[in-house]
């Protein structure tokens, strides 16, 4: 039965010790909670979210399951969003000194999943508008003034979502690259963790934000329902046509391009955001956060398809099934 996910911090920390535990799935256990496995420290600032969040209605929430180009599409919304302030092609474009994570913050956690709540949300109430946040939360434990179905609901939701074989790929080489710095037990158990177990945990869900399936199904239906608030893009499609992606997405939040932006500044975006220039500016290559993630670690090979070098077909065929059958009649299929 679905839980609320407004209860208090206090009540969530009697709830979690009778919320089903996952320890396999370095860097972090995972509870699972309203059908999603998430950290204790995420499910513990729930409410906090909640209660303290206050979406403006030219906010940017970038949603995504982990894995799937939240780094890309938080380069791309943010270099959007503020091409006026900071153009990209600009020496003091913030991209250029900055990871595309500190340019746009996650709004349930720091990178360490150790942050304090109180003081995140109010450093979000202190930026200007328009405000661009990710998020890794499940639609379902999306505050209500963000998802809500009436007129209380504000701000606007992009979600990318990638071919989960590639998001799964992706994430093994990102939890063995990152999880030093979540303490010794924590990388023991990440540099322990082979790619059939690995593989395992993902099919079940039991992974950071899983099941991939329904949470991509979630976000899918939403921007069924809601399409000027909830836009759903492909991480494969994006790859394909990276410009028609930033002129989708500025129309989307309200600051289309016009016929001269047209002719340089998109592909500028473009270039500026690419993976190749990312992953040489010094900050990505040199910088990494306090608690020791490498920025480096999220600029690995951006393509469709590495799973293929890393999965069985018969792990394939598995994972396939189960995605196929968890979004049978959805609509998704292609
Ligand atoms: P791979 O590990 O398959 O290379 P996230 O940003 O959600 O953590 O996803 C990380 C994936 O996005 C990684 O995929 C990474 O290489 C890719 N990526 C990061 N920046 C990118 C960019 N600017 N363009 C395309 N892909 C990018």
């Amino acid at each position: 039965a679905p839980v609320d996910a407004t209860i208090p911090a206090s009540r969530m920390a009697e709830l979690l010790p009778s919320l089903p535990l996952e320890t396999r799935c370095p860097p972090l256990p995972l509870n699972r909670y309203n059908g999603f496995w998430l950290p204790e420290a995420v499910l513990t600032d729930l409410a906090a979210i909640h209660a303290r969040l206050r979406p403006r209605p030219s906010d940017i929430f970038l949603a995504s399951f982990p894995k799937s180009g939240t780094t890309w599409l938080k380069a791309l919304a943010f270099a959007t969003a503020n091409r006026a302030r900071h153009p990209p092609s600009g020496t003091s474009q913030p991209l250029r000194r900055m990871n595309p994570h500190e340019c746009v913050r996650f709004m349930e956690m720091d990178p360490e999943l150790r942050h304090d709540a109180d003081s995140l949300l109010e450093e979000f109430e202190e930026l200007e508008s328009p405000r661009v946040l990710g998020t890794h939360l499940p639609y379902c434990l999306l505050p209500d003034s963000i998802a809500g179905e009436g007129a209380v609901a504000a701000g606007r939701v992009v979600y990318v979502c990638r071919n989960p074989k590639d998001a799964f790929v992706s994430g093994l080489f990102f939890v063995k690259k990152v999880s030093s710095a979540y303490g010794a037990g924590a990388d023991a158990g990440a540099q322990s963790l082979n790619l059939e177990e690995a593989f395992e945990l993902f099919c079940e869900g039991r992974l950071f934000a899983g099941p991939q399936w329904k949470h991509v199904l979630q976000y899918w239906e939403a921007s069924l329902r809601r399409p000027k608030q909830v836009l759903f893009l492909e991480y494969e499609r994006m790859l394909r046509d990276p410009k028609a992606t930033v002129k989708k997405l500025a129309e989307f939040m309200g600051c289309g391009f016009s016929k001269e932006e047209e002719g340089g500044v998109v592909d500028e975006i473009v270039k500026l955001c690419s993976l190749k220039e990312l992953k040489n500016m010094e900050v990505n290559r040199s910088g990494g956060n306090q608690a020791g993630v490498r920025n480096e670690a999220y600029f690995r090979k951006g393509s469709s398809g590495d799973w293929r070098n890393h999965l069985t077909p018969d792990m394939a065929k598995k994972l396939d099934k189960i995605v196929e059958d968890a979004l049978q009649g959805s609509g998704t299929e292609r």
